[in-house]
């Protein structure tokens, strides 16, 4: 089977860099359904499917089993947004019930430090599955904690670049950088030369634009409410899909 990333990267290509955000505000009953009729209507317009911890916590097993593959079976990539931040042994009995579940991969934050990152990665890589870690988030307070200075030894750098620096080294899947900071997508670019696939949420609601995103150096788009809140989400994800592939 091939890796995570070749995976999502061959649907990219395919199809085009967009991840829906399934997202849904709470007290929505029919969330299953919805999820379903998204994949089928908005799969041709993207590579995966993103679920966070409020969609993922009312559902049981089976049924989150049952949506992954639907999207597989849709030709996309499904994603546990769960900001993973343990202690080794909990984050691998966490990623063995995922990958149980048919997830391709978790989003890890990466400060609980790189020995438990490595141990993560190593057990996604062993199941052919991948871990995206964050680095910089698309929130305005994203500053205040991603932008601390921090000192390692006598080595002074920023919070956020020594995020970079460890998923670089680590053989991280994807960093998350958000689009609302087309400066740091570019910088994470460079300075991973290649490595890292970047991953960018925050487009549209949270004012990150599509276009400048992908020319700043993102290869993923994550999207939620700018599609599922639209009269016509397949027209939106459509036209989404038309700016990302130009
Ligand atoms: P919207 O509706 O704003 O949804 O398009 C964005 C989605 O992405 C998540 N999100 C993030 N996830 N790091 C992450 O791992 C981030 O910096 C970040 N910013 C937004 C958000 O929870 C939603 O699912």
């Amino acid at each position: 089977m091939a890796s995570f990333k070749s995976r999502i990267k061959k649907l990219s290509s395919d199809k085009s860099p967009l991840i829906l955000a399934n997202d849904y505000e709470s007290g929505v009953s029919d969330m299953e359904s919805r999820t379903v009729r998204n994949i089928k209507t908005l799969s041709p317009y993207l590579c995966a499917i993103k679920f966070n911890f409020h969609f993922l916590l009312p559902l049981g097993q089976k049924q989150i089993a049952k949506i992954n593959k639907i999207a597989h079976d849709h030709h996309m990539q499904t994603i546990a947004d769960i900001k993973l931040n343990d202690i080794g042994n909990t984050n691998n009995v966490t990623a063995e019930t995922l990958w149980g579940m048919g997830f391709d991969s978790v989003i890890a934050n990466p400060i609980m430090g790189p020995g438990n990152l490595e141990k993560l990665i190593s057990h996604a890589h062993k199941n052919n599955n991948g871990v995206i870690s964050l680095c910089h988030m698309s929130s305005p307070e994203a500053q205040l904690t991603y932008e601390l200075p921090v000192q390692l030894k006598s080595k002074k750098t920023i919070l956020y670049h020594l995020f970079l620096e460890w998923a670089t080294s680590l053989g991280a899947d994807g960093i998350i950088v958000g689009a609302t900071f087309p400066d740091i997508v570019s910088f994470c670019k460079k300075k991973s030369k290649g490595k890292l696939s970047i991953y960018s949420p925050g487009i549209g609601t949270q004012g990150g634009d599509i276009q400048k995103t992908i020319q700043s150096g993102s290869d993923y788009l994550i999207v939620g409410r700018t599609i599922l809140n639209s009269k016509n989400p397949k027209e939106t994800a459509k036209s989404l899909f038309d700016l990302a592939k130009n």
